[in-house]
Parts: structure tokens; sequence; C-alpha cells
């Protein structure tokens, strides 16, 4: 990604559902240009890869957040498996390490017009004393520049990470990577059980590349209504490290 380049529509609904039929309900009420879609474990284990076939199918552009961790072999073969879904962008953990990585981002290039790879960090659910438990030192914000850096340097295309991260990390890695953010809420949304949420206006203006929301879409009584206030609201606004 060059600075300038149209990223698409910047939000990415999660569908947080249990099975395909659900959130076929939400997926119904919506259009591909106003959103990409978040498949995860819950909703791939139940629907399986025949569910991101008719996701795509529909013009949809599909992040499926499966955060594979694994040996380097297993890891790459499980991307492959991911790019011959067709999906938009995936994603792996960073502590699995720099030779799982390369093995991954190497397994994608064979692909004609491969996914985006993109790396969780530190899960935000984990606390210092968490970290400590599993014989990572250091902060959560050290832990997780050090596994950005590592997975930059793997060539990958970006990372997941918190708003409180992204000015930060925009910093150090410039224009081109991705920085993929969940934790928004829109300006008078439910917090729900975030700890800490960024309006997708202050999220893109830290420099957040993709917004990850669920709930204030999915559980609203208009859910287009809410992207399409999301997307002018982020049309009126430009900032210049990853420019609409
Ligand atoms: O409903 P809500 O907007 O909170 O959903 C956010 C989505 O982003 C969920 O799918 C959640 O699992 C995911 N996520 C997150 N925080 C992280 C990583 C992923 O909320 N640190």
């Amino acid at each position: 990604m060059s600075q300038g380049e149209n990223l698409g529509p910047r939000v990415i609904v999660a569908l947080d559902y249990p099975d395909a039929e659900s959130a076929w309900q939400l997926v119904r009420r919506l259009e591909p240009g106003q959103c990409r879609l978040k498949v995860g474990k819950e909703l791939f284990t139940s629907a399986g890869p025949q569910f991101i076939g008719a996701l795509a199918e529909q013009g949809f552009e599909v992040f499926l957040d499966l955060k594979f961790h694994d040996i380097p072999t297993t890891v790459a073969r499980a991307c492959r498996a991911a790019a011959g879904l067709g999906v938009w962008m995936l994603n792996v953990h960073a502590l699995g390490g720099e030779r799982m990585l390369i093995a991954a981002r190497e397994a994608l290039q064979q692909d004609s017009k491969p996914p985006l790879l993109v790396a969780v960090t530190i899960l935000t659910s984990m606390d210092e004393s968490d970290l400590h438990a599993v014989g990572l030192s250091g902060t959560a914000q050290d832990n997780v520049i050090r596994l950005a850096t590592l997975a930059h340097r793997c060539g990958l295309d970006g990372v997941v990470c918190s708003s409180r991260e992204t000015a930060q990390l925009r910093a150090r890695f410039g224009a081109g990577f991705r920085l993929v953010t969940p934790g928004i809420r829109p300006s008078g949304s439910q917090v729900d059980d975030q700890r800490r949420v960024m309006t997708p206006v202050d999220a893109i203006g830290n420099g957040s590349s993709y917004l990850v929301i669920g709930r204030p879409v999915t559980q609203a009584d208009d859910p287009p209504g809410v992207l399409r206030t999301i997307n002018s609201e982020l049309a009126a606004f430009n900032q210049p490290h990853a420019p609409l």
C-alpha cells in the first residue's frame, strides 16, 4: 500500500454469530461497497468453508480471523487453504515466531492474488500478570511493539492492534503497514465489554487502516444505516497516513 492508495471500505463487520443462518439475516441487509466481513472461529467452525464461498459470491471481501499458530509447515498449508477460499485477509499469531511468519507469507506469495496477511501480537485479554505467567517480560505495550516489529520484518502486511497502539505503530512502520483495529464505538453507542474504545474517525485519525466493528452494527435496528453514518463521517475526514 502506498500513501494515497484507495483502501476501499474501512469497516470490517465482525460476524460474531453461532451459525450461517443467523449471520445471513444480517448479511442480506448489507452491501459489499459498505463494508468487509470478518468470520472468526465460532462461525467458521459451525458454517464451514462453503459459507466463505457464499459470502464471496455475494461480492463481499472476507477477513478470515482464525489466528493460525502452529509449526511453520502447518501454518503455511493452512494459509494456502484459506487463500484457496478466496479470502481478502487472514491472520496468524506473531508469537509463532519468525520462521512461521515467513512460511505463511511465502505460502501466500504463490497465489496470483494473495490475501493480505496480518499478525495478532498480544491478545488484549492478557494483562501483564498473564504475560509474565507465560514468560513474557515487560509491559503489554513493549511486547506489542516487539512482535509488530517482527511481523513487519518478516514481510507481513500489517497487524491487528488496539486503538491505544495505532499512532505509535503508524509512526514506526509508515503508510504501507495495515493496522486493523477492533474496540471501535461510533459516538453515542454502547461500550459493551470493550475496555478502551475509540470512535471511527479518531481511530482512522490515529492511523488505523481498517476498523473491526461488531455489536454496534450487528445489534443495531438499522445496520445499513449505522454503516452509512460511519462511512459518511469517514468520507468527510481525511488524514495523512492512510487516506481514504
Ligand atoms: O462487538 P465488538 O465491536 O466489540 O466486536 C469486536 C470484534 O473484534 C469481535 O469479533 C472481537 O472478537 C474482535 N476483537 C476484539 N479485540 C481484540 C481482538 C479482536 O474485540 N483485541
